[in-house]
């Protein structure tokens, strides 16, 4: 297995590339399956989920090819004879749950594993599902799966109110809502960047779709979608964590860069709480520059749907409050027990503590380094973030979470100063008995 060993306390500078949006790719890719012929996507990230969903999309039958060099992903969905997507795949990451309104939408038949658990509680598919019967799919469950059909081979079109507003159902709804027969109207949609920009795809492939980026998406059925060659957008959640590492690790009054960027992605909320401690941020264009205060004031944050404060840069920040000079709060709203990164801090040294959906953190404790686990994605990030700015080594270990979702984290970061390096190791290896 891999893990990333890293000697803190050296100030990152220079210039950060962001990659193509995780988030946004994996509905593109779904999407592509609704049109007959070779889609061409465009500043994909070369990530583990990304060959994932590759491999689901196989499953039915599409051919997928990925230049990892050009960062382009070739689907040609073709022939898609096979509309299952199985428990081996599902399980390793949700969003392979975008085939089932994919495989309705193209085949009217899916059978589709529930993903089940994850590593932090409970996320459930019930707006997913209610969803799609609203229009008019017949659906079961079934050792696991779900069966969905569409009566007469294609959807009639229908309404439905998602409550809480959902990334992900609105996604799946939209995808099986294109090619319906009549019209559909989703309320409360999402309206996060990967959301809009998916809608946006869908446009140009032939869909009828009204109100994007906006609350009520209103779709009108169209018998036939067509391939398209489209540039996937930048990550945010990897420019909002790239810009909370220039605040704790840029050298004060020296700007880190960070380039390939789209700003307007990160929502309001995050820049203007990344403002208020103190950090000094230019945005540009398709750039963002970031100065590290002299010293970093408490600012407490809670996470909220677009665009409010992200919940993929909670843990992130929690690790930013350790280097403020107070106490302050880190509040979910969206995920409530998204935490397990707080025990694995507490061995660097971080004073946290999480109770309900809050996480007070005391800042200013001289963090030191240790080994620590990474759990999830995000919490992955934060224990590198946190080995940056802590004394001595810190080795993250298990970072299979992190490669799902952060490409060439390490040589990004040692590109700009960082002393980071990736490491194979046993998991399972003992300590060695102390000599007499
Ligand atoms: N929800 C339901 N029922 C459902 C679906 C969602 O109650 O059927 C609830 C969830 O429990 C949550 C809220 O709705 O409280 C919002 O969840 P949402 O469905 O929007 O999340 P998602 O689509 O499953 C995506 C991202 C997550 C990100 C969330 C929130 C992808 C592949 N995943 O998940 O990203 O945290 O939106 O922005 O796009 C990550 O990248 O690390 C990650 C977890």
């Amino acid at each position: 297995m891999d893990k990333l060993v890293i000697q803190g306390r050296r100030p990152l500078r220079g210039t950060l590339s962001v990659s193509g949006s995780k988030n946004t790719a994996l509905p593109l890719m779904a999407a592509a399956l609704l049109a007959d012929g070779t889609t061409i996507l465009d500043n994909v990230p070369h990530l583990r989920d990304i060959a994932t969903f590759s491999n689901v999309l196989r499953i039915v039958g599409a051919s997928v090819k990925f230049n990892p060099e050009r960062h382009r992903l070739r689907i040609n969905a073709s022939r898609i004879d096979f509309p299952e997507a199985p428990y081996e795949l599902v399980k390793k990451m949700r969003a392979s749950f975008y085939m089932l309104g994919a495989l309705l939408g193209r085949c009217g038949e899916a059978r589709v594993s529930l993903p089940g658990g994850c590593a932090w509680g409970p996320r459930p598919v019930n707006l997913h599902l209610e969803g799609i019967k609203a229009l008019g799919a017949e659906i079961d469950l079934d050792g696991g799966y779900v069966v969905a059909r569409a009566p007469g081979g294609r959807l009639a079109g229908g309404r439905y109110k998602l409550d809480p507003s959902s990334v992900g159902a609105t996604i799946n709804i939209a995808m099986a809502a294109v090619t319906a027969r009549g019209a559909s109207r989703i309320e409360n949609a999402a309206i996060e960047p990967d959301v809009v920009e998916f809608c946006k795809a869908l446009q140009a492939m032939g869909a009828q779709i009204d109100g994007i980026g906006t609350r009520t998406l209103d779709i009108e059925g169209v018998d036939e979608l067509l391939p398209i060659a489209y540039p996937n957008c930048p990550d945010r959640i990897e420019l909002g964590t790239f810009m909370i590492a220039a605040a704790i690790a840029g050298t004060p009054g020296e700007p880190v860069r960070l380039t390939n960027a789209n700003p307007d992605h990160l929502g309001a909320a995050f820049i203007e709480a990344l403002e208020r401690t103190g950090t000094r941020i230019t945005i540009g264009p398709d750039y963002v520059e970031v100065i590290a205060p002299d010293e970093i004031e408490p600012v407490s944050i809670t996470t909220g749907i677009y665009p409010g404060f992200p919940t993929d840069l909670q843990a992130q920040w929690t690790v930013l409050l350790t280097q403020a000079r107070g106490t302050a709060t880190v509040t979910d709203t969206v995920y409530t027990d998204r935490f397990n990164h707080i025990p694995e801090l507490n061995r660097l040294g971080v004073q946290a503590t999480a109770k309900g959906e809050t996480v007070t953190v005391e800042g200013g404790h001289t963090l030191k380094g240790a080994k620590v686990m990474s759990t999830d994605l995000r919490a992955s990030v934060s224990l590198v973030l946190a080995g940056m700015v802590a004394e001595g080594t810190t080795d993250v270990l298990r970072i299979y979470h992190l490669d799902r979702g952060y490409e060439r984290l390490e040589k990004k970061l040692s590109a700009a100063g960082i002393a980071i390096e990736r490491v194979q190791y046993d998991e399972f290896a003992q300590p060695e008995p102390h000599a007499a």
